[in-house]
């Protein structure tokens, strides 16, 4: 009688600022974060845009000029072997705006606050590749407008991206990694939560403090992710070896 094959756990990684910590990327909360000395209502939201656009500019313009000086680190690199090595399902969502995942090789990654290297326009709603600084007076290159343009990020009180695809995700994963995140930003926040009432038995924080989001880890993994996130790829490799039927 031929034995079923072994159906691989159905994983979905998480991923927030401490993903990127260790390649120099700020983080936004705690002592360095980027919050530190801005209120989030003057620049990430749609009124500061619409309030004082220069401003909000500057502070976009800063952060993606500096992804100039950053590389992908350990933790990126061991998620990206993950993606390729695991045979079966795989997401990865993150909250994080910066392009490391994609220098690292990332294909199966879903940027849900959206990305410092893209701008959006206004007027005609194209989404396009953005390498330089915006200022209020930079065309945009599809319909021309001036003063159209924003940084393509998803601002407090707007629609998080790829929610349908995220929220089936969550549906039907078997392994929910939660990596560098505070947890404190809804929806985010709440997938943990979400994952165990749809049925997830393993779900993983990997962080250098426990966060307690929710109270709902059944598995910490605490220090920094270039170590912790490659010790928890070759477990999740090793763990999980298909017989062949
Ligand atoms: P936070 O700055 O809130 O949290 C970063 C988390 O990473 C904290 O829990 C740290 O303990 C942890 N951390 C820091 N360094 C680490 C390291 N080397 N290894 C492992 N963990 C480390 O960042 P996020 O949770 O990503 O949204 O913030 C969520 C959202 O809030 C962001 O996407 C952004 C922000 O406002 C928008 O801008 C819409």
């Amino acid at each position: 009688m031929a034995v079923p094959a072994l159906v691989p756990p159905r994983l979905v990684f998480l991923s927030g600022a401490g993903l990127s910590a260790e390649s120099g990327v700020p983080t936004f909360r705690g002592a360095d974060g980027l919050w530190e000395g801005h209120r989030i209502e003057e620049v990430a939201t749609p009124e500061a845009f619409q309030g004082h656009p220069e401003f909000v500019h500057r502070f976009y313009n800063l952060r993606r000029a500096a992804l100039k000086m950053v590389e992908p680190n350990a933790a990126h690199r061991a998620i990206v072997r993950l993606e390729r090595e695991w045979p079966g399902a795989f997401l990865h969502i993150t909250q994080n705006v910066d392009d490391l995942n994609e220098r690292a090789g990332a294909t199966r990654l879903l940027h849900m606050h959206g990305e410092l290297r893209k701008a959006r326009c206004l007027a005609c709603r194209v989404v396009m590749r953005w390498e330089d600084d915006l200022e209020i007076t930079t065309s945009c290159p599809s319909c021309g407008g001036t003063g159209t343009l924003r940084p393509d990020i998803v601002w407090f009180g707007e629609m998080p991206y790829y929610i349908d695809e995220i929220l089936r995700a969550l549906e039907t994963v078997d392994v929910l990694v939660c990596i560098g995140t505070s947890g404190v930003v809804y929806p985010a926040a709440g997938f943990v939560r979400m994952a165990e009432q749809k049925g997830c038995q393993k779900r993983i924080e990997v962080n250098l403090q426990s966060t307690g989001v929710d109270g709902r880890f059944t598995e910490q993994r605490l220090g920094p992710a270039t170590q912790e996130v490659p010790r928890l790829v070759e477990a999740l490799l090793a763990s999980f070896t298909a017989k062949p039927s």
